[in-house]
């Protein structure tokens, strides 16, 4: 047989092998990767309204750095939701993030421009800090009704 007939055999081998996986096999890998990256904006979060609440002293570098821990995870996060994570690992991920790819782009779309803007802002003082953190709030309580199945409820 000739070299390249057999190249193109084994790599028509490998198709078909490939086609006999389970179409529903989980993919575990991204939704803990995703589900990482929210747990690190759960603790921005926090970490934003200690500082709120007063148990933590406000500081300009402090504010922006969340914001910007934040910025980071609206980034990334996009790129962990293929066909074949809708399930496993106790994933809260709506079946909507699918069935709406265009809405659930513009929610992240948004979030990584709130985001920036807040970064940009570096709130000088506690009442700019509040008002930048409540815009940027906002689109984890948005996105989360639309897009997230909260299974603690
Ligand atoms: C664009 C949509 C979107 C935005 C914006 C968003 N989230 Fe989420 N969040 C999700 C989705 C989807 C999940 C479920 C992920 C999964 O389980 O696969 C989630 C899950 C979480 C979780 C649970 C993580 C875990 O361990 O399972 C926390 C905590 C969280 N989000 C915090 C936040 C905070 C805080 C913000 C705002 C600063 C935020 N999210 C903004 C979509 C979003």
């Amino acid at each position: 047989m000739p070299q390249n007939k057999l190249v193109a055999t084994t790599a028509a081998t490998a198709i078909s092998v490939a086609a006999l996986l389970p179409a529903h096999a989980q993919n575990v890998e991204p939704i803990e990767t995703r589900q990482d990256l929210m747990e690190e904006n759960g603790d921005s979060a926090k970490a934003g309204g200690a500082i709120l609440k007063g148990e933590a002293p406000f500081e300009t570098a402090k504010a922006t750095a969340i914001f910007s821990e934040m910025h980071d995870v609206a980034m990334k996060f996009g790129d962990y939701f293929p066909e074949d994570s809708k399930t496993g690992n106790d994933t809260e991920a709506a079946p909507a993030i699918w069935e709406k790819p265009d809405e659930f782009q513009a929610a992240l779309v948004k979030f990584q421009e709130d985001t920036k803007a807040a970064m940009d802002a570096a709130p000088q003082d506690i009442e700019a800090f509040k008002q930048t953190f409540g815009m940027v709030t906002q689109n984890c309580k948005g996105c989360h009704e639309d897009f997230r199945i909260d299974k603690d409820k």
